[in-house]
């Protein structure tokens, strides 16, 4: 028997299924222009909304730091890895968070593996949102805790969940912005059934660090209640434009999870340029909330451009999805973006619901109105020529 037949008929299924997954090779940083398989394209699916993975003042701070603290960290935290970085790395995102303390993890993958399983093991159970990301769904499972799916955003169902389940401990979770949705949590719905049931609230915020709140210190500042989830964790590598994850929240919680999340304590430490990076990005957002603004005020402008050719779309955050409901259009769709200069992620299942494949687009400060106008053009194009969503949505010229 050939031992791998089965990869290559999965691998055939994958594909004529059109799931069928290949990287895009770059040449370039992650900026509003990028270099991408020999060819130039505007970027409009990159995480780094705020263009601090290409920033100057964080590129520099980092190679100054690289000199000093060498390339690797040559053990776990726990061992020889922590460098004084770190611990500043820590201190800046619990004070960025107005929160008593922090822990580093190596990516948000990581944090929410590691958090999920240390607060919650068999016998507990979580409430997890029916939209959260791979990684706290894979945190739930790992936990060994009964999970309790609720619909997404929905209050009232949650609610239900919990009273089927009087008196057990737990945790309620949920993404802050949806990764592929691009939609705001019901904190205030959460936080409150959280505290009526003696349950933690915990919230992901991979997508609303830097993005929305007034200064972009994420969902609490958005709606006004600074301090009053539990668990805070989030990513440095979207909007900060580095890399690693982090929670923020009681110092009693930080030292639980210091002794008892695996991911944290059986990981190499991160790299001391990759912290610098964090440090420098986060310091960037502090000073020039400017930033924030631009990159808040081409949502506004990019929802319009396309509401006004027809194209469903409303976001108050950096992440706009497109529906497109077939895979393989989606695809077709995202090559020939591509051939026409914008670089845009057609996302599928299993990633997304099967038959909800869309275009992820996502925004940075950077982006100009032309750029805004000239993907919302070449976008209405495509879908016009197979008859998707035309009308004008509603909005008057
Ligand atoms: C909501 C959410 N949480 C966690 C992660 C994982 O973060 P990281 O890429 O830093 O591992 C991501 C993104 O990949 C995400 O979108």
């Amino acid at each position: 028997m050939d031992k791998w037949s089965w990869m290559e008929e999965e691998l055939e299924r994958l594909g004529q299924e059109s799931l069928f997954r290949r990287m895009t090779v770059f040449d370039s940083e992650q900026t509003r222009i990028v270099t991408a398989e020999g060819g130039k394209q505007h970027m409009f699916s990159s995480n780094s909304y705020l263009d601090m993975c290409s920033d100057p003042f964080v590129k520099e701070y980092a190679c100054r730091m690289l000199e000093k603290y060498g390339a690797g960290t040559g053990g776990s935290r726990l061992t020889t890895g922590t460098a004084h970085l770190h611990v500043q790395l820590e201190k800046a995102v619990a004070a960025f968070k107005k929160r008593e303390a922090a822990l580093v993890f190596n990516t948000g993958y990581m944090a929410n593996v590691g958090i999920i399983s240390a607060l919650a093991q068999k016998g507990d159970i979580i409430y997890s949102d029916e939209l959260n990301h791979a990684s706290i769904i894979d945190g739930c499972r790992l936990s060994g805790a009964d999970v309790a799916v609720y619909r997404h955003s929905d209050m009232l169902d949650l609610e239900r969940k919990i009273r089927e389940n009087p008196g057990r401990r737990g945790i309620i979770v949920s993404d802050g912005v949806f990764s592929m949705d691009g939609d705001i949590a019901d904190l205030p719905g959460l936080t409150d059934l959280a505290d009526k049931y003696g349950l933690l609230s915990m919230i992901d915020e991979a997508h609303a660090t830097g993005v929305i709140g007034e200064t972009g210190r994420g969902t609490e500042e958005y709606y006004g209640m600074e301090g009053k989830t539990d668990v805070l964790m989030g990513t440095f590598s979207k909007a900060v434009g580095s890399e690693g994850g982090f929670v923020c929240g009681s110092s009693v919680l930080i030292r639980y999870l210091l002794n008892k999340a695996r991911s944290f304590i059986f990981s190499t430490a991160l790299s001391p340029a990759s912290v610098a990076a964090s440090i420098a990005g986060l310091s960037r957002i502090e000073e020039q909330p400017v930033r924030v603004k631009r990159l808040q005020d081409n949502v506004r402008y990019f929802c319009r451009a396309l509401q006004k050719r027809g194209i469903r779309a409303k976001s108050g955050t950096a992440v706009i999805p497109v529906i497109i409901g077939d895979e393989k259009t989606a695809a077709e769709i995202m090559e020939e973006l591509k051939s026409s200069g914008y670089y845009v992620s057609a996302i599928r299942y299993p990633t997304v619901a099967r038959g909800s494949a869309r275009l992820r687009i996502s925004l940075m400060s950077s982006h100009t109105k032309e750029d805004l106008d000239g993907l919302a053009d070449v976008l209405a194009d495509c879908m016009k020529r197979r008859n998707l969503q035309t009308g004008n949505g509603g909005v008057k010229e």
